[in-house]
């Protein structure tokens, strides 16, 4: 084979390399290709040269790994891995939350209160997840922000980032966290997290604008690196055309169990619901009408979205609730009740939304 013809080789195998490795840079591909060159012209054998460079490249491309903490039934999880990273841990001190977790991921999640978590337990990563817990900061709850109890494992995360010093993370709460206490709460964790040596970044996306979701669900993401050039390198994912409508998140045949026909609410909302193209919100005794015929954000409270179908008035299934939150259809769910479930995707995350992100800091943590 004359030396051309063996670098358009070495050339294909690496293309043919990128596609097994996720997130590769050009870069990285073309370093790639070099190595297996000088490797080759060194003993002039291909095939001991392609097994040394895939072992270096191994090395080189190893997962980042991250671990996901408040992680609930894994949405970030399921987000960050899609990404291309690796889990090597997970916590949360929901039994209910760890039953569904367990069920859909293999290493177990460890059920603790994370202020009693040790810092020793936790194994080493590149990158912290937490949707920490959202209710002290929400319009629906009383707002007490730092004052609740509740919003106090924040700085447990802090403890955690300071301890384990990982590349970067990315958490993740309600919209209202950056007015609270007019800004006063959002300064504050921007303070205690550059303290400890982090670039910082935030913005609020729209689930219906960033993850081509029709739901309308803003949600703040706090980025941080502990690098000044991945901090530079990154950047929030843009807008998307939302092409899926409610319809894309339906299911065509659906229990008789969740038709409202003839229940006690029946007789006050049947002659509101009139569109089918429409998701309506029963909350605080009055009907919310979704004029941007997408759903409304889903909650983990007990007002589930209601729609209306050739066959009557119906709330939303809870697999159409992990429709409209971007949860894989290979998703499994234990049998609970329907509560629990609605509960828990409403505490989670719209994968897609979260996936953008995960993707723009692996670029940037693999191009540094
Ligand atoms: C907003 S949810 C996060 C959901 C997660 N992102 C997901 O995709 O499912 C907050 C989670 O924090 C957990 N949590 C709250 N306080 C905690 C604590 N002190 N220790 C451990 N987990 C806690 C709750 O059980 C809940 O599952």
């Amino acid at each position: 084979m004359k030396l051309y013809q063996k670098n358009a080789t070495l050339f294909l195998i690496a293309i043919i390399i990128k596609r097994f490795y996720q997130n590769l840079q050009k870069l990285q591909v073309l370093i790639f290709w070099l190595e297996l060159a000088v490797f080759n012209i060194l003993n002039n054998s291909l095939k001991c040269s392609l097994v040394l460079c895939l072992i270096n490249f191994t090395i080189i491309c190893m997962k980042l790994k991250f671990i996901d903490l408040f992680a609930g039934i894994g949405g970030i999880r399921i987000a960050f891995e899609n990404a291309g990273f690796k889990c090597v841990f997970a916590n949360d001190f929901d039994k209910k939350c760890k039953i569904t977790y367990d069920l859909n991921f293999p290493n177990e999640m460890v059920l603790e209160d994370i202020s009693k978590l040790s810092t020793n337990q936790i194994p080493d990563f590149d990158v912290l997840t937490a949707g920490f817990p959202c209710q002290p900061f929400s319009l629906a709850g009383k707002r007490l922000g730092f004052q609740d109890e509740r919003a106090k494992v924040f700085f447990d995360i802090v403890r955690i980032l300071k301890d384990k010093k990982p590349r970067a993370f990315m958490l993740e709460n309600v919209k209202n966290l950056q007015y609270h206490d007019k800004g006063n709460s959002l300064k504050l964790i921007y303070q205690e997290l550059e303290n400890i040596g982090y670039k910082v970044t935030h913005k609020v996306l729209n689930a219906m604008e960033y993850g081509n979701i029709p739901q309308n669900r803003e949600r703040i993401y706090i980025v941080g690196f502990l690098d000044e050039d991945s901090f530079k390198k990154f950047e929030f994912p843009n807008k998307i055309p939302l092409t899926k409508t409610i319809y894309d998140c339906l299911e065509p045949d659906v229990d008789e169990k969740y038709f409202y026909n003839n229940k006690p609410l029946f007789e006050k909302i049947k002659d509101f619901i009139t569109k089918k193209d429409t998701i309506y919100l029963w909350r605080h005794g009055c009907l919310i009408e979704n004029k941007k015929k997408v759903c409304p954000t889903l909650t983990a409270f007990h007002n589930i979205p209601l729609i209306l179908t050739d066959k009557g008035i119906r709330t939303l299934t809870p697999r159409e609730y992990a429709n409209f939150q971007g949860f894989p259809q290979d998703y499994k769910f234990p049998d609970v009740s329907d509560y629990v479930i609605y509960k828990q995707l409403g505490n989670s995350v719209v994968v897609p939304v979260v996936e953008r992100i995960a993707k723009q800091i692996y670029k940037a943590l693999s191009s540094s």
